[in-house]
């Protein structure tokens, strides 16, 4: 599925898919990337972003970020060696990297830019809406949206050879309908969709919730149930979808949050400025505590916040060779029906459709 004239996407050429970890692969084999080069990946990141090198046998070299989610260029800059053909860049959360300094950095060294911008759908810098930095770029829209399934590979640079794409898309399976019951479940604010996959799944009793427990542990190494199309339901909401809303909305309860842990000694916010073009994917903060915070503003206010990341297996294992803020990331929803049923926090879900 083609579109390279999307107000959504800027100006690159995009392939959809269901996950922005097919969309990942896909890239890896339009660069060509083979067993024995390495890529430069943050090692501040979720496990299942890393399937796809995994799957290629691609080397990873992990290289750290600051406590502000910033990338450390130096450190990167010493890691890297004669096999080193890529640099994965992350926008955290929806908030951009110093592409003034990463382009230079990988143009120096002639690497290839990789911009994950898995969290960072609507957001601008400077120059670009985030997802037009990289030579290739890939979003997750699923993680914003009540959808089934949703992502994207962008292509920016136009040396790269479009002309093979469509013969090297993967071999993509029909979207789960369980996904697309839970999303239509969770757009109309009904918690039915996570008890009728509980109930599906306890139906087909036999391998399914096995397979999904171990897929859940193994992620990083497993792309196979990812390799989806992206759904017509998903395209839909893409296109009714009031997006300056959907942005005000967003920025308004990273406002709220803001107000709600300033001063707090337990819980400081990452970034205590928000930029006009950026349109934040959560409230991240880190906690001294993380699982005792979450626990006091669940019975508190019901609101629902998550760690961010599951660690890549390495990382977890070597953790103390990591910043301590690694593990005390917790993230605070900024939509969905948990941010929407708080209307004195956050305000009220209308308008969400265009008029
Ligand atoms: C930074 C980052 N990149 C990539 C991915 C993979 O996205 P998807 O789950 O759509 O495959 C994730 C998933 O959580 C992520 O957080």
């Amino acid at each position: 599925m083609w579109n390279s004239n999307s107000q959504l996407f800027g100006d690159g050429k995009v392939v959809f898919f269901g996950f922005a970890r097919a969309a990942l692969l896909y890239a890896l084999n339009l660069l060509g990337l083979r067993t024995g080069q390495n890529v430069l990946v943050p090692s501040f990141i979720c496990d299942s972003a890393l399937s796809p090198f995994r799957h290629k046998g691609i080397d990873i070299i992990f290289y750290p970020v600051h406590e502000d989610l910033r990338i450390d260029l130096e450190q990167a800059e010493r890691l890297g060696n004669n096999s080193t053909c890529a640099f994965l860049a992350v926008n955290y959360f929806g908030f951009p990297q110093d592409y003034a300094a990463v382009t230079a950095f990988c143009q120096d060294r002639h690497l290839i830019l990789i911009e994950d911008n898995a969290h960072g759908f609507l957001s601008s810098s400077e120059r670009h809406q985030l997802g037009g930095y990289g030579d290739v770029a890939i979003c997750s829209f699923r993680k914003d949206l009540p959808v089934p399934n949703g992502a994207a590979l962008i292509i920016n640079n136009p040396a790269i050879a479009q002309e093979a794409l469509a013969s090297m898309l993967p071999p993509l399976s029909r979207p789960r309908l369980s996904l697309t019951v839970k999303a239509i479940a969770k757009a109309l604010d009904l918690r039915l969709g996570a008890h009728l996959i509980h109930f599906w799944r306890t139906l087909q009793r036999d391998d399914t919730a096995l397979n999904a427990a171990q897929t859940h542990l193994m992620e990083e190494f497993s792309l196979d149930s990812y390799m989806e199309q992206c759904s017509l339901y998903t395209q839909a909401v893409l296109r009714l979808l009031n997006i300056d809303h959907f942005r005000e909305q967003r920025r308004i309860r990273f406002d709220s949050w803001r107000e709600h842990c300033g001063g707090s000694t337990e819980a400081q916010p990452i970034w205590n400025r928000l930029p006009e073009s950026v349109v934040p994917q959560v409230f991240p903060i880190r906690a001294a505590e993380p699982e005792r915070y979450m626990e006091r503003l669940r019975s508190d206010t019901g609101i629902k916040a998550s760690r961010w990341p599951r660690l890549p297996k390495v990382v977890r294992e070597n953790i103390g060779d990591y910043p301590p803020f690694y593990t005390r990331v917790v993230t605070m929803p900024l939509d969905g029906e948990q941010a929407m049923r708080k209307p004195a926090c956050f305000g009220s879900p209308d308008q969400i459709w265009r008029g």
